[in-house]
């Protein structure tokens, strides 16, 4: 599909647009200005790329190829050396943001802490000194397995510094899930803290980590922990030791260690349609330039903001949009370690009037928690200083996006509702704020150098308002290089779903989406066995081995159904291995069970036993039919290919 002419989009009726001034003060001030930029990347993306990478980052030394395309392999920046926690930390000292609030952080008991971009990069580099103390070398692996406390991001950034890549386990995975991934990165250091705070009461995740290695994870020599909530924790002579001890006599110098453009920054653990999580791996350059460009002109960032992604550092948003972006840009980032919870439900609004929060980004499921909890908790507040407003992780309703608009946009600020995803890195699609207008429930348009279509599975592009396949057909600075240690998965998952064809090969992102008669793109949610359940990524496969691993259990199959509040919710499908009760008692231990092998985010909302599952004559379990089942539906379509149809009527009558 071509290019949407200027004149059809601002036609429409439905498109939000904030004032002239706004525009005016914007970094791309309107949709022409976005329109010439996107063309001009279009017509050659590594040099529009190359540009910016000039522009925006430190370099130790100049690259010598922009981009090395060896489908599905792509290398940016080859042969140019620069540093994250560098761009994030130092290049802001010799400048008057060497005094500026770097990092706010708001505990849930209401402790706060205010780290200047100077205090941060001095932590930052006491951390990376006791990395180094504790053996760890340039390239080692390293955990974490943090509450939202600002050790979390210093931790991020002190592996950056001296090239140990991270992988971040976000605090609500189980002490099973956090073994399964230690063990698949071989980390040699675990960086985790005494607890957590959520919804009042305390995460014991030490105690989750001692599980976790009990289990066995034979890289990990030394575990660090800080102290936040000051139980009692046991610590392991010689293997565990408390930050605050080693902090006391570390060095606040440590220099950010050149790295190669293409060397791998960190490892983050994703579901996807199989049951073992894959290890999405992210290089350094490419990623610092996408995320610090995308976070720049998405949230159109002065240096007068105050920040406020709510996202937890273990997923993906955390690392780009607490992190990595907004602290490459010299921002003011905001962290909070709690949760929307019905105990204070103003929370949130509090957080904003307090520190005067310009611009605030979340999730759809947190907008529907606000909706249930009232309008009177955000208007009892003064939000007056919220300028923009951004949404991420599933596709935003209408109603929640009209909320947002109207009770805490106060009907002055533009939503980004931004698409992407753990692979990607950074935002693909999505709205930038004064230039692209915004309609309820869409991204709107590619950002500047990503080439983005929606197609069929030969990679045909479908016609206006058709659905197909969201599809990226140009590599772009952030994307992900591989799965850890599965090179053959990640071509296989990414890059010949949709076959290449005459040279061309597409990215398979795994979502349904359509283009309007502008060219605006809808995107309808996973075409896999992919579920969102309160913007939590889950493989319903991952719960399903979860769930037979346990003795009772004969078959299982999982699926999602739409939930008012989470979006989707679980619904698993059991038969029981014979001498097991099906009833309560079991469905209760089985929930634990999975809770216990993945984590409380997988907690199955329902259980129902059958004796056996729909499936094909194949024996393929039919999992369409078990998603209208969950939802009440009728069944839908085809269902000739069925082994046994009185399977499925007993399952109807609930049998
Ligand atoms: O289905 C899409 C949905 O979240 C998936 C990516 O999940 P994850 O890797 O956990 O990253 C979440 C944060 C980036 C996508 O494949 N998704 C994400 N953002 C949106 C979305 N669906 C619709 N609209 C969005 N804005």
């Amino acid at each position: 599909m071509s290019q949407p002419t200027i004149e059809s989009i601002l036609k429409e009726k439905r498109l939000f647009q904030p004032g002239a001034e706004f525009s005016q003060n914007a970094h791309i001030k309107s949709l022409d200005e976005y329109q010439r930029l996107y063309e001009k990347a279009a017509a050659d993306p590594p040099k529009f790329w190359a540009e910016l990478a000039e522009k925006e980052l430190h370099w130790f030394k100049k690259w010598d190829t922009v981009l090395d395309w060896q489908p599905p392999n792509a290398k940016w920046f080859v042969g140019g050396q620069t540093n994250i926690a560098y761009n994030c930390l130092d290049r802001h000292l010799t400048t008057w943001r060497k005094n500026k609030a770097a990092l706010i952080w708001e505990g849930e008991p209401g402790d706060s802490r205010t780290l200047t971009y100077a205090q941060l990069h001095r932590e930052v580099c006491q951390m990376a000194n006791v990395f180094k103390q504790l053996g760890v070398k340039k390239g080692d692996r390293i955990g974490i397995y943090m509450p939202m406390i600002p050790e979390a991001a210093i931790a991020m950034l002190a592996c950056a510094r001296i090239g140990a890549p991270h992988t971040v386990v976000f605090g609500g995975f189980s002490a099973e899930a956090l073994k399964d991934r230690l063990v698949d990165a071989e980390a040699k250091l675990v960086i985790t803290a005494d607890g957590g705070w959520r919804k009042d009461a305390i995460v014991p995740l030490k105690e989750q980590v001692d599980k976790a290695l009990e289990h066995g994870v034979p890289s990990v020599d030394n575990v660090l922990v800080v102290q936040r909530t000051g139980q009692n924790t046991h610590m392991e002579p010689g293997r565990d030791h408390w930050w605050h001890d080693l902090q006391a006599n570390a060095s606040g110098e440590c220099p950010a260690e050149p790295m190669e453009s293409e060397d791998m920054l960190f490892i983050l653990y994703t579901s996807g349609t199989t049951g073992k999580p894959k290890g999405v791996v992210h290089t350094t350059a490419g990623y610092n330039l996408y995320t610090h460009i995308t976070t720049q002109w998405t949230f159109d960032l002065k240096d007068t903001d105050v920040y406020w992604c709510t996202a937890d550092v273990g997923w993906i948003t955390g690392h780009s949009y607490i992190v990595y972006g907004p602290l490459s840009n010299g921002a003011t980032t905001v962290m909070y370690e709690g949760a929307p919870r019905s105990s204070n439900p103003g929370c949130f609004w509090d957080v904003v009037e307090k520190y005067g929060v310009t611009i605030f980004y979340t999730a759809p499921t947190a907008i529907r928690a606000f909706i249930k909890m009232g309008e009177h908790h955000p208007k009892a507040r003064n939000l007056s200083s919220l300028r923009i407003l951004g949404t991420v992780g599933e596709p935003i309703n209408p109603e929640a996006w009209v909320w947002y608009h109207r009770v805490i946009g106060k009907e002055r600020c533009p939503i980004v509702d931004t698409w992407w995803q753990t692979e990607t890195g950074g935002f693909m699609i999505t709205p930038i704020p004064g230039a692209i207008p915004t309609k309820p429930g869409s991204a709107t348009l590619p950002f500047p150098g990503i080439i983005a279509d929606v197609v069929d599975l030969d990679g045909n592009p479908v016609g206006e308002n058709q659905g197909g396949y969201l599809a990226i057909k140009h590599p772009w600075p952030s994307m992900m290089r591989t799965v850890y240690g599965d090179p053959d998965r990640f071509r296989r998952t990414y890059w010949e779903h949709i076959p290449p064809k005459d040279g061309q090969y597409f990215y398979f992102a795994g979502d349904g989406a359509r283009r309007d008669e502008t060219g605006y793109f809808w995107v309808m949610g996973r075409v896999d066995d992919v579920i969102s359940v309160s913007g939590h990524r889950l493989g319903t496969m991952e719960i399903e081995s979860a769930l037979v691993s346990h003795p009772a259990v004969a078959e299982a199959a999982v699926v999602g159904k739409p939930d008012e509040l989470r979006g989707e919710a679980i619904v698993a499908f059991v038969s029981v291995e014979e001498g097991y009760d099906a009833g309560d008692e079991l469905d209760k231990l089985l929930k634990q069970h999975v809770v216990s092998e993945i984590g409380a985010l997988a907690r199955p909302a329902e259980i129902r036993f059958t004796d056996d599952l729909p499936k094909t004559r194949s024996g393929k379990i039919m999992r369409r039919l078990l998603r209208n089942l969950a939802a009440g539906q009728e069944i839908a379509g085809d269902t000739s290919t069925l082994q046994d149809r009185s399977v499925l009527d007993k399952l109807r009558s609930g049998a």
